[in-house]
């Protein structure tokens, strides 16, 4: 009986796996054989790659992973408990005070990896009678939090500041959040912090910032968002991705004394999970030091970014107006967006095509992300390409 359910389940399963199929909307992965970068190897090819987040070219940096190697020579392969037991190594604890130094908040709290920092911030400051601001474009993980926490869910259009304060300004709940890519991944355009923050001092609420793609890259010396934006506020809690532009992997959270402690009190990601291996510390702490100091990776992105965004100013798919790496090119429908990366690839060129349910229905996309790690004639290259096809 019971082999039979679980039969009749699979059969659900395989239906909703066919509908994928049907709509164009099947993920697959494919395989890396190589490091990460430019020119990388997959599935038994070499290709010229825009593909990654790896922004500043560090996933593949000799000193990065030198550091890594060093780290784990001294700290071994694994932490071997949770950070409250007997996980938290020298390494984590070097590596938070030196992420908060760079990003100039007064304290930071390593996550393994993004997705957890935001579940983790979330839930622990969020609950019932509260209400949290979210713009429609969003990152998952941020959504999923949100959900997660029980909070009252209020979502505005896409940079849309009126509709926030409408909301903002009806509100009763207890304590207010307002949540946000700094930016947004799929789109690239920076969220108007200036503004965000102002109504949020005007409503009394927090602003969380979600800088997974701007730090390392936005502002002069790449300290991310408030960098870019010269803001600091003790409203702010700011979030970033350590396995971006940073090369590694992890993720944490900066702001005031208060917060950090609650949030190592009560974030329950950061809680009951085994520490991330320290010797990934060791590597971020070389990686930190490679991006403060070597500022030309940041000033290629600009002329890379302005090179691309000249090169297809007459394509007829038109790019999104962004400032930052990630370029999309928004091509429409799914088998458009689909047939356009495969026939880059035919020219030994990776660009992954998006679509819904990642985007909005009707805005399948090529999504170019540039790298310190590409050439001039790399970006040639690709311009040629997509005039062609297009
Ligand atoms: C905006 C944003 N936030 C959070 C994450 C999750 O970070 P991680 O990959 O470290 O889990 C990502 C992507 O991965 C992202 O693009």
């Amino acid at each position: 009986m019971s082999r039979l359910i679980a039969l009749s389940s699979y059969a659900n399963l395989q239906q909703e796996l066919d509908q994928r199929k049907a709509t164009g909307s099947v993920r697959s992965r494919r395989l890396l054989q190589s490091m990460q970068g430019a020119h990388i190897r997959v599935d038994g090819r070499d290709v010229l790659s825009f593909c990654s987040n790896d922004y500043l070219g560090l996933a593949a940096h000799p000193a990065i992973i030198a550091a890594v190697k060093r780290g784990a020579d001294t700290s071994g392969a694994g932490s071997g408990a949770s950070h409250l037991i007997t996980g938290h190594h020298q390494y984590h604890q070097q590596l938070e005070q030196s992420l908060a130094d760079f990003v100039r908040l007064p304290q930071a709290l390593l996550f393994s990896t993004g997705y957890m920092a935001n579940i983790g911030a979330v839930t622990a400051l969020m609950g019932r009678d509260d209400a949290v601001f979210a713009d429609k474009l969003n990152h998952a993980s941020l959504n999923d939090a949100v959900v997660l926490s029980r909070a009252e869910f209020k979502r505005y259009p896409h940079q849309d500041m009126q509709a926030l304060e409408k909301l903002l300004a009806a509100s009763k709940a207890r304590r207010k959040l307002v949540l946000v890519d700094a930016v947004f991944s799929m789109d690239g355009d920076i969220a108007p912090v200036p503004e965000l923050l102002s109504l949020c001092e005007k409503y009394d609420a927090w602003l969380m910032l979600d800088d997974a793609h701007g730090f390392g890259v936005l502002g002069a010396e790449g300290r991310g968002v408030l960098q870019h934006f010269k803001v600091q506020s003790p409203r702010i809690i700011y979030m970033a991705t350590l396995g971006k532009a940073a090369g590694v992997a992890g993720a944490f959270v900066a702001g005031e004394n208060t917060l950090i402690e609650y949030l190592l009190q009560n974030a329950r990601t950061y809680i009951y999970t085994t520490a991330s291996p320290p010797f990934l510390s060791a590597g971020l702490l070389a990686s930190l030091s490679i991006m403060a100091q070597e500022s030309g990776r940041r000033e290629r992105l600009l002329t890379l970014i302005t090179s691309l965004r000249s090169g297809l100013s007459d394509c007829r798919w038109k790019l999104e107006d962004s400032p930052t790496p990630i370029q999309p090119l928004i091509v429409g429908s799914n088998e458009d967006a689909l047939k356009a990366s495969e026939q880059l690839l035919q020219r030994g060129i990776l660009v992954p095509a998006i679509r819904p349910p990642t985007v909005p229905k009707g805005t399948a996309r090529l999504r170019i992300s540039l790298s310190a790690a590409h050439s001039l004639d790399d970006v040639s290259m690709l311009v040629d390409a997509l005039r062609e096809i297009c």
